[in-house]
């Protein structure tokens, strides 16, 4: 009997383990993996002083079962020294809980010498990011493996946060406040951002990647896509409309949140188009109050080619 119930808590634990595990996430780089490496930590004491207490509950529920002591024991007063032992032992498990966590908070918070500084800006719903040489990528982001890549962090809107659970970043997004953290990819390959605050209707869709490359990938990549910025043929105003404006009015200018698109007289005039992204107007957020001009003139030239609806 008390095998079996022995048994049944041991599924129990097991299957709560692997439901936790179920979405792991990767450890690419070293501030996921000190994070990671201090979770595991932490789970250990409490995986042994939930082992200690359930075994403990186990033994008593089989052996004081009613079927067997149908009589209740004595009353048991207390025991001084049980009492101090269950309050040291957790006190030492506390502090060396503090004693392993501070270095990482530290070590997490510290920003390194960076090899990059890129802005991370938050719209209603989309991440823009502002190279130091000028160059701008949306919703993408895209940073060389092993660099030190700083992170200045704002948002032209509502609050977001910037969150890469792979690589243990999340960091708020304010309206007119710049907030500063680090972030690095060890592990090439793409990660999933998600903004992690509510900002509105969208949220949900506020999705993209970091794209971590290898270092002559990254250098082709940036050389590549400063050039085509400069020329006005990068997929700017592409991204710029799938990521920003196809939010609201449909991919194809169908409409949706905000009107349809198709034949509107404001799209085809670059002005316009212009004024509505850098003020806003009634409903509709200044999505573009930020944006370089390149990335306007990105976006007009986009419409301009491939009017919504129109095609
Ligand atoms: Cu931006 Cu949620």
């Amino acid at each position: 009997m008390a095998r079996r119930a022995v048994l049944l808590l041991l599924g129990i634990a097991g299957g709560l383990l692997l439901a936790g595990s179920a979405r792991a996430y990767t450890n690419a780089g070293p501030i996921s993996e000190e994070i990671q490496n201090l979770f595991w930590a932490i789970t250990l004491f409490a995986v042994v002083v939930a082992a200690v207490v359930f075994g403990i509950l186990a033994v008593f529920l089989v052996r004081y079962r009613e079927s067997v002591s149908p009589r209740p024991t004595s009353w048991v007063e207390g025991d001084r020294n049980l009492e101090i032992l269950w309050t040291v032992i957790p006190t030492i498990i506390l502090i060396v809980i503090v004693i392993i966590s501070v270095p990482v908070l530290v070590y997490t918070d510290t920003i390194p010498p960076p090899d990059t500084t890129v802005r991370v800006v938050g719209t209603q719903f989309i991440w823009t990011f502002y190279y130091e040489d000028g160059t701008t990528s949306s919703p993408d982001l895209w940073i060389q493996a092993g660099t030190v890549v700083k992170l200045e962090v704002t948002a032209t809107d509502v609050v977001h946060s910037f969150a890469v659970p792979d690589l243990g970043i999340k960091i708020d997004a304010f309206p007119g406040h710049m907030n500063h953290w680090w972030m690095q990819g060890d592990v090439p390959g793409d990660y999933l951002i998600q903004c992690a605050e509510l900002c509105g209707l969208e949220h949900a869709k506020m999705l993209a990647s970091v794209e971590v490359l290898s270092e002559d990938e990254f250098d082709a990549w940036l050389t590549r896509r400063r050039a085509e910025q400069t020329a006005g043929t990068s997929d700017l105003g592409q991204e710029t409309w799938e990521g920003v404006c196809s939010k609201c009015h449909g991919l194809s200018g169908e409409g949706g949140i905000g009107p349809a698109l198709a034949g509107s007289v404001v799209i085809a005039d670059p002005e316009a188009v212009e004024d509505l992204v850098r003020n806003g107007r009634r409903t509709m957020p200044a999505v573009g109050a930020g944006w370089t001009s390149e990335q306007v003139t990105a976006l007009t030239n986009y419409l301009r080619e491939n009017p919504p609806g129109g095609g």
